[in-house]
């Protein structure tokens, strides 16, 4: 496999186009949902940098940020199961309409761990928007309240989302191969 040929010759999975709209449409939505309300949006770095900045331009009511920075780490590059955080959170959630942003569930671990290190800090409510689901390959069995595009089981680059790293600038989603099982 040549990794180098996803930028000249992209396997597009989901267009720019598609996902702005996609983007759109979660937004109405999470702008609906928390009308006369704040919520406090956390995003889950790095993935999910790009996939937030795009949502929060779209949300129609005002909202805070912040960031939690994660990396996982054991015996692939992602799904290890290993979750440690890199970078905390600013301000306090106690008492806040807390809504995570993901840019991909797969096995669930991430989002499993992300949901007890932040309800030991007592959010009003506890919600999780994600750009992206691989249900098939759930081990863990956590839901997202707002789905971008569920996909099947293959690995994907692109708007964040990297393999090693890289492929995060491409304005489209990519596969990158066609399976993530070892
Ligand atoms: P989980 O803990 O198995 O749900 O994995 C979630 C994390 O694995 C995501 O936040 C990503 O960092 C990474 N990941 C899983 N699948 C992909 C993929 O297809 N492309 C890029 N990263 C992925
Ligand atoms: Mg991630």
């Amino acid at each position: 496999m040549d990794h180098g040929t996803v930028d000249q010759a992209p396997d597009i999975l989901i267009s720019k186009f598609e996902i702005e709209q996609r983007v759109a449409a979660l937004a109405a939505e999470i702008t609906r949902d928390y009308r006369g309300r704040t919520p406090h949006l956390v995003g889950i770095l790095k993935g999910a940098w790009i996939f937030m900045a795009d949502l929060v331009r779209h949300i129609d009511i005002e909202v805070t940020v912040d960031f939690l920075g994660i990396t996982s780490y054991g015996p692939s590059p992602h799904s290890s199961g290993e979750v440690r955080i890199t970078k905390d959170l600013d301000v306090s959630i106690e008492g806040r309409e807390v809504l995570i942003v993901e840019d991909i569930l797969d096995t669930g671990r991430t989002l499993r761990f992300l949901e007890e290190v932040l309800t030991v800090h007592k959010p009003h409510t506890l919600r999780v928007v994600t750009l992206l689901d691989k249900r098939s390959r759930r081990i863990v069995p956590v839901h997202a309240d707002y789905v971008g595009f569920e996909i099947s089981d293959v690995f994907v680059v692109g708007y964040g989302l990297d393999f090693n790293q890289k492929y995060r600038r491409l304005p489209d989603i990519h596969v990158l191969r066609q399976a993530t099982s070892p």
